[in-house]
């Protein structure tokens, strides 16, 4: 069984939960996850380690409510237990020093590139995070991305906040402005990856996409997680979650993202009543 020590809400519908897991702890790296399962009857889900504390023995995640299982996490509160936490699971981000790193989140992705984006400044890159979000009271750790970056942009589609518009925008903008981008990373809702990949495949700028296919094991045996990367198939658990984003068959994520969509449906509006 797994402490909750601290949870926080973060914006509406985005919970932070902090874990005791001292042995997933000890060994994550940026970029990989975890599989969690609430409790016996529960399913599993994976979610990216947002950071991890090694001295506290903790791990922290941060996950947004769109389904049965993200919203009975929701309802979890410091001092509760889940049943499974297994990792860290996946191959840590490539971290080295490229130059200027461009990162990409979207939503949730925001918390996903924090702790890649605090590797990539230590490699000795110059950081610049583009943070996306639907409207101002949905932004969230625009303070913690300051702290790891040299700059941080924010958008939102509305223009309540920040920029006005999508994440593409804003990275349209620096390449326009001649800015010189050694490696854009991108984490967020498949759409943003599949527009960033598009964007930057021309200009030749190196992009890497962290995939979020559905996962049920998070160890290579279901394949559920099947992708399709440069006409080759892999497992995004176990070859990924990174990849080249030029590669990848964005249409075929998203498909399968969606195959389950009723039923998905069904089992919240179950798990509401
Ligand atoms: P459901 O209603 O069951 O599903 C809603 C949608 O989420 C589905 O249509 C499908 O597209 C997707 N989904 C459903 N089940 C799974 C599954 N088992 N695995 C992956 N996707 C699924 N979300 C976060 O909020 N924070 C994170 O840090 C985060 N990290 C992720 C890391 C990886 C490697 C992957 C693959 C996904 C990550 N996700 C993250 C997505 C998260 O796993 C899904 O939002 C969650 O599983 C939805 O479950 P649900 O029961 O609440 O919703
Ligand atoms: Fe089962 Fe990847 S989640 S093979």
């Amino acid at each position: 069984m797994y402490k909750i020590l601290r949870k926080e809400r973060l914006a509406p519908g985005i919970n932070l939960f902090e874990i005791e897991a001292p042995r997933v702890a000890k060994h994550a790296k940026p970029g990989q996850f975890v599989i969690v399962r609430l409790h016996e009857k529960g399913e599993r889900i994976p979610l990216t380690i947002a950071d991890a504390d090694k001295s506290k023995g903790s791990v922290t995640i941060v996950a947004q409510e769109v389904g049965k299982t993200t919203h009975e996490l929701g309802t979890y509160n410091e001092g509760d237990y889940i049943s499974d936490l297994l990792g860290p699971l996946g191959n840590p981000s490539h971290i080295d020093k490229f130059g200027t790193v461009v990162m990409v989140g979207g939503g949730v992705g925001v918390a996903e590139i924090y702790p890649v984006a605090r590797a990539m400044k230590e490699a000795g890159n110059y950081v610049i995070s583009i943070l996306g979000f639907r409207t101002k009271e949905l932004v969230f750790w625009e303070d913690k991305l300051r702290d790891v970056s040299d700059e941080v942009i924010v958008t939102t589609n509305d223009g309540s906040y920040g920029m006005k518009g999508f994440t593409t925008h804003a990275l349209q903008k620096l390449i326009d402005e001649g800015r010189k981008i050694d490696l854009v990373h991108a984490v967020g809702p498949a759409i943003m990856m599949k527009a960033v990949a598009e964007l930057t495949k021309p200009y030749g700028i190196k992009t890497v996409a962290s995939l979020n296919p559905i996962m049920v094991d998070g160890t290579g045996m279901c394949g559920a997680c099947r992708i399709t990367v440069g006409g080759e198939i892999k497992f995004a658990c176990v070859d990924g979650p990174e990849f080249d984003a030029h590669l990848v068959d964005w249409d075929e994520l998203m498909k399968r993202l969606n195959y389950y969509r009723d039923l998905e449906l069904i089992s919240f509006e179950k798990w509401k009543r």
